[in-house]
This record gives C-alpha cells, sequence and structure tokens, in this order.
C-alpha cells in the first residue's frame, strides 16, 4: 500500500489545497472527513496526518472533533489553524474565544527552527485566517515561532512529533509555505517519493485489467480532458474491450466531431462510435427559450441517445466514466465553506441506474492538474489536455435564447475566429476560458454604402483558479480590434462584437 499523509478535512475552504501541495511533493495524500476513526487511518497505512483549519470555534456546539485516538498513533500531526485549537481543546491547554477573525499577511518570527522550519529563514511573510486563538500550550508543547498578534503562531512537541500552526502555509501568500509541507512530510514523517504519474499509470492499467477481465467497457467521450484521459487510460489497459461514444448533439463547435474522430480512430486507434443526434436535438429545442428548460432537454435527450446506441454495441459491463477526486470527496459542509458548493455542475451520474452498468472510474484518486500530466504521459496532444472547460450542453447555452441553425452557423463562425486569433496570440493558453455569444439582438451597421441590419455577437473571456470566482481579461486592445473585424467581416449576419467585462460574481461565466 502506499504511503499516506492524511488530511482530516474541518471544512477548510483550503483542504484540497493542502492534498494537491502534498502531493506536488510526489508522495501521496487522501482527505479524510473528520471524524475518520483512528483504527480506519492506522489500516490504510497512514504515515502522517495534517489537521485542516476549519471555519469553526472549538466552542461551538457542533463543533467537527476528531477521535482522540489519532493522538495515540505514533504518527506525526501536523495542526493547521483550527487544527492548532484542537490540540488546546482535547491535549490539555487552553484556547480563548475570540469575537472577531485575524486575517490577512503577518509576520513570523521563528525562534527554534527544528524539524519544521529547517532550512528557512528567520523570518517568513505568513497568511493568517483565524478566529480563536491558543493561551495556554497543552503539556509537552513549546512555542517556536511568534507572529505579531499571536506568542503560539507555531508550536511543537518533539517527542509526540505533533506540530501546530496558527497560519496556513498551503495558499501562496505564506513565504516558503511548501518548504514547511516538505519539512513536515520528509523530515518529520519520513516519507518517500513515490506519487508519480508514471506508477499511477501503471497501477491503474493493472487494476483496470483485473476488474474488467473479459468484459466490455463502453465510455461516452465528450473531447473534454477527463473523459478522453479516461478513454486513452482505459484503452492503454483493455485495448479494444473499449468502445466509446461520442454524440454529436448539433452543438458542438466548429470541426470538433472531426478532431475527435481523427485523434481517437486515427491516432489512436480506439473504437469510437460516432453518433450523430443533432437532427434530433435541434427538433427538440425548436421554441425552447428558457436556459434550464434548454439544460434539461439537451441532458435527457443525450441518455437516450447513449441508451439507443448501446443496442447497436452489445452488451457491456462497465460505464468508464472520467470522475475526479474533487468530485468524489465527502464535503464537510460547515459554516461558510464555499469548498461545499463547488459540485454545481459536473456531469456524473447523468446516466440512469437502469442501465445496470458497473462504473469504471480510473481518475476517481486525481486532482485535474494530476490528470492533465496523466494525459500528457498517455501522448494525448497539448490541444486536449490543456482545453478549456466547455459545458456540456455546449453552443445550446451560448446561442442566447432560441435556438436554431442559422443561429449556431453564425456563432460557430464568430467562435472560430476568436480561438485562431488567441491561439495566435497565445492568450488562448494564459486564460481560464474564452468564448463567443450569439445574442439575439439585431443592430444597425453598415457595409459600404449600404445599412445593415443584423446579429450582435459577444466576447467573453475570463481568468479563474476553479470557475467558481472569475474576472475578466484585459485583452490586448489590438487583439480585441483584430478579433471584432475578423468577425464583422468575416462572418456574415453579424454587424456589432461587443467584449463582456462582468466578473464572477455577480454575473456567472456562462450567459445562461
Ligand atoms: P458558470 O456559468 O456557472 O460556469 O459561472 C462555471 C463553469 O462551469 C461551466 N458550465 C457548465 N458545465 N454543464 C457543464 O458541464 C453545464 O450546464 C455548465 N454550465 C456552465 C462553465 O463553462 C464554467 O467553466
Amino acid at each position: 500500500m502506499a504511503q499516506t499523509i492524511a488530511v482530516l478535512d474541518f471544512g477548510s475552504q483550503y483542504t484540497q489545497v493542502i492534498a494537491r501541495r502534498i502531493r506536488e511533493c510526489q508522495v501521496y495524500s487522501k482527505i479524510y472527513h473528520y471524524s475518520t476513526p483512528a483504527e480506519t487511518l492506522r489500516a490504510e497505512g497512514v504515515i502522517g496526518i495534517v489537521l485542516s483549519g476549519g471555519p469553526n470555534s472549538v466552542f461551538s456546539r457542533r463543533a467537527p472533533i476528531p477521535d482522540p485516538g489519532i493522538y495515540e498513533l505514533g504518527v506525526p500531526v501536523l495542526g493547521i489553524c483550527y487544527g492548532i485549537q484542537l490540540f488546546g481543546f482535547q491535549l490539555g491547554g487552553r484556547v480563548s474565544k475570540s469575537t472577531h477573525r485575524e486575517f490577512g499577511h503577518g509576520n513570523l518570527r521563528v525562534m527554534h527552527p527544528g524539524r519544521l522550519f529547517a532550512g528557512l529563514p528567520k523570518k517568513l511573510r505568513v497568511w493568517n485566517s483565524h478566529g480563536d486563538r491558543l493561551i495556554r500550550l497543552p503539556p509537552g508543547f513549546k512555542p517556536i515561532g511568534v507572529t505579531e498578534n499571536s506568542e503560539y503562531a507555531a508550536i511543537e512537541d518533539q517527542k509526540r512529533n505533533f506540530y501546530g500552526i496558527q497560519f496556513h502555509p498551503e495558499v501562496f501568500h505564506t513565504e516558503r509555505g511548501i518548504d514547511i509541507y516538505r519539512n513536515f512530510i520528509f523530515g518529520v514523517c519520513g516519507a518517500r517519493r513515490n506519487w508519480t504519474m508514471r506508477s499511477f499509470i501503471d497501477r491503474a492499467i493493472a487494476a483496470i485489467r483485473i476488474r474488467v477481465g473479459k468484459s466490455r467497457v463502453i465510455l461516452g467521450l465528450s473531447g473534454g480532458v477527463d473523459s478522453s484521459v479516461a478513454a486513452a487510460l482505459i484503452h492503454r489497459a483493455i485495448g479494444k474491450q473499449l468502445t466509446c461514444v461520442f454524440v454529436d448533439n448539433g452543438l458542438l463547435r466548429q470541426g470538433e466531431r472531426e478532431q475527435v474522430e481523427t485523434l481517437y480512430k486515427k491516432h489512436f486507434r480506439i473504437d469510437v462510435r460516432v453518433v450523430d443526434a443533432s437532427a434530433l436535438f435541434l427538433r427538440r429545442l425548436r421554441g425552447v427559450s428558457e436556459p434550464e428548460a434548454k439544460r434539461r432537454i439537451i441532458g435527457q435527450t443525450f441518455i437516450k441517445v447513449f441508451e439507443d446506441s448501446l443496442k447497436h454495441i452489445g452488451h457491456a459491463e462497465f460505464l468508464g466514466q472520467g470522475t475526479l477526486y474533487p468530485d468524489v470527496i465527502e464535503s464537510v459542509a460547515i459554516g461558510d465553506n464555499p469548498a461545499a458548493l463547488i459540485k454545481t455542475h459536473h456531469n456524473v451520474g447523468g446516466l440512469p441506474a437502469r442501465m445496470k452498468l458497473k462504473l469504471l472510474e480510473p481518475l476517481r484518486e486525481l486532482f485535474k492538474d494530476e490528470v492533465r500530466l496523466v494525459g500528457a504521459k498517455l501522448g494525448l496532444p497539448r490541444e486536449v489536455v490543456w482545453r478549456q472547460p466547455f459545458p456540456g450542453p455546449g453552443l445550446g447555452v451560448r446561442v442566447l435564447g432560441e435556438i436554431s441553425r442559422d443561429r449556431l452557423e453564425i456563432l460557430r463562425g464568430a467562435d472560430t475566429i476568436l480561438q485562431e486569433e488567441m491561439m495566435a496570440s497565445g492568450w488562448y493558453w494564459k486564460v481560464w476560458q474564452s468564448f463567443c455569444v450569439f445574442l439575439p439582438v439585431k443592430s444597425v451597421g453598415v457595409v459600404g454604402d449600404e445599412r445593415n441590419y443584423a446579429w450582435v455577437i459577444g466576447i467573453r473571456v475570463v481568468e479563474s483558479i476553479d470557475a467558481m470566482t472569475a474576472d475578466w481579461t484585459r485583452l490586448p486592445p489590438d487583439l480585441l480590434q483584430r478579433i471584432s473585424s475578423r468577425i464583422t467581416n468575416e462572418v456574415r449576419g453579424v454587424s456589432r462584437v461587443v467584449y463582456d467585462v462582468s466578473s464572477k460574481p455577480p454575473a456567472t461565466i456562462e450567459w445562461e
């Protein structure tokens, strides 16, 4: 079993970031619900425990408190923020209730580097976000770092290997934060570097072969990163036993279907069945303009088409899916933890239980950045691995209001130009998403001497880390100018181009 550093989740918005930081050090890390029994952690070969922060106060009636058995396992524990309060609360110190949160930059002065701060400067800028504070140390602990507001900003019990820090080393604003984790993982826990995507691929292939045996797997390929990497990985494991279904819903971008056919059929020699259901989708969408109604119709039609396609493929036992780790973590929804809300849009579980297929989800353990690395190692091109997100309902939510073939055609033409220019200027890789929307509004323009009464195209380019919040991208005016004039010159039926300067919130990234 892989050596694991457990992150006990107390509802911090940074819990996943902690696990990612540890994995960046090539050590496997897994997120556990705070209430996980110590015995489970022992059985899973945990070699170190990080107590995440969290929005709670240990004094609150519903405070999340871990199994005290975790302190008896004989493994090192690093308490972050709320974690340090738990030390005070559970191991015999004293915590004082605070009415306000200390939030923002602080300056840490390291008094005793010990193992946690080994090799680090004596002064570090750190990021604070905490309410209560420790006012008396539990027996066995001594302070090793102070900030202007806290004499116990960093503490240790060297004998038991328990460390507590009031600030957040996982966030970017904390100087040398990753080195603090490194010191804990390697210096204190004695972990070995063995979590690499190469080793993941080897283990995943072996596991897929054992689980699938001689059965067949089907997989709905969308062209997005997750399903593409899942397909490439499963194919590497079982070859011809995998059949992929790609549904052309008539809401794809220019050339998308052809790209999928070329890449997966020709290059990877994967058995991909392309189902052209565009006529059915467009018929069902006729006259519908309400966004949620459009989404519902697109989702239901997809399931019907997918199910029908299986009849031609023959019996399969497994359904392959590109489910990722953030989709399966049981979020601790406490207080105002935004991480608990992230799951709004993922496409898991869309297929009804009556299909009676067992799920095969080889990426369940991985974060998105790890999936991209796996994809690259499997030979997927940069355009796929670093592709911008594209919504499941496709252009269906980018033609505002009613959808028609003509409107889709105009949108495709404009979007192709936008993507060409974004790629040529290198901006495509720097932003989170860049796309056009068709606005069902007519505006007046001039072409030569003639009045041109035609449609408006909106351009949306945003920067974001996780799609929860986003800011509009300040593209260079020259680039915007080129995109705009190419769209109005080259796409018939467009008289005007507008640039969306709304952030999320209050706007969303998509327009519908
Ligand atoms: P919003 O518009 O909610 O989008 O700010 C956040 C992210 O989710 C994508 N998105 C969707 N993805 N099905 C999807 O698979 C959907 O219905 C959907 N709606 C929005 C959007 O592109 C952005 O990345």
